[in-house]
C-alpha cells in the first residue's frame, strides 16, 4: 500500500471516493481537484493497493482554527478510507502524511472537525491524538 499525492491521472477514481464522502460534491468536482493542483495552500494524498484508490485525505493551511493557538495551523478537510479497507491503518497513514505536510509549511499544530453524528469519525480522530475542543450549530439565513 502505498500514500502518495493526489496526480492528475487519479481523476476519475478519485471522483469515485469524493463523492462518496461528499455526495453533494460531484458538480464542483473539477474546480476543487483543480485548486488542490494549483494552490501551495492546499493538498490532497491518496492510498493505493493493487493499482486501486483506496483512500485520500484532503489538507489545507487555515489561519484560524478552534482551539488552536498557532497560525496557519494544518487542516483535516476531508478524509476517507473505502468500508472494506478500514481498520487496517490506512486512515492513519494518510493523516499522518497530512501532517507532514502541514509540518514542511511551518505549522506546529492541526485541526479538523466532524458532524455531531459521526461518533466513528470522532474515535477515529480520538486515537490519532486529535482532542475534541468545541462542538458547534450551524445557521443559515436566505438575505
Ligand atoms: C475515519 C476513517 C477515515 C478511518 O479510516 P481507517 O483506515 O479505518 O483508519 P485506521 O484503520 O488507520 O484507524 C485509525 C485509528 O482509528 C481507530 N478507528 C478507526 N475506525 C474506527 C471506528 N469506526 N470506531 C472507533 N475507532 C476507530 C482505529 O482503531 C485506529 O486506532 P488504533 O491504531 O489506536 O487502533 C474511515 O473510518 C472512514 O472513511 N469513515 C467514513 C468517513 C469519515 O467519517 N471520515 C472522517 C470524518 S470526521
Amino acid at each position: 500500500m502505498t500514500i502518495r499525492p493526489l496526480h492528475p491521472q487519479d481523476l476519475p477514481a478519485y471522483f469515485a471516493l469524493r463523492t462518496a464522502l461528499w455526495p453533494d460534491s460531484a458538480d464542483d468536482f473539477e474546480l476543487e481537484v483543480s485548486k488542490i493542483l494549483n494552490n501551495h495552500r492546499l493538498a490532497s494524498f491518496v492510498a493505493e493497493q493493487n493499482g486501486q484508490l483506496v483512500g485520500f485525505v484532503e489538507v489545507s493551511l487555515r489561519d484560524y482554527a478552534e482551539g488552536c493557538e498557532s497560525s496557519p495551523v494544518g487542516y483535516l478537510e476531508g478524509w476517507y478510507v473505502v468500508p472494506e479497507h478500514r481498520k487496517t491503518g490506512i486512515g492513519r497513514r494518510l493523516v499522518q502524511a497530512a501532517e507532514d505536510w502541514a509540518r514542511a509549511k511551518g505549522c506546529s499544530e492541526m485541526a479538523s472537525d466532524s458532524e455531531l453524528s459521526n461518533t466513528q469519525g470522532q474515535q477515529a480522530h480520538a486515537r490519532l491524538g486529535y482532542q475534541e475542543v468545541e462542538r458547534m450549530v450551524c445557521f443559515r439565513k436566505s438575505l
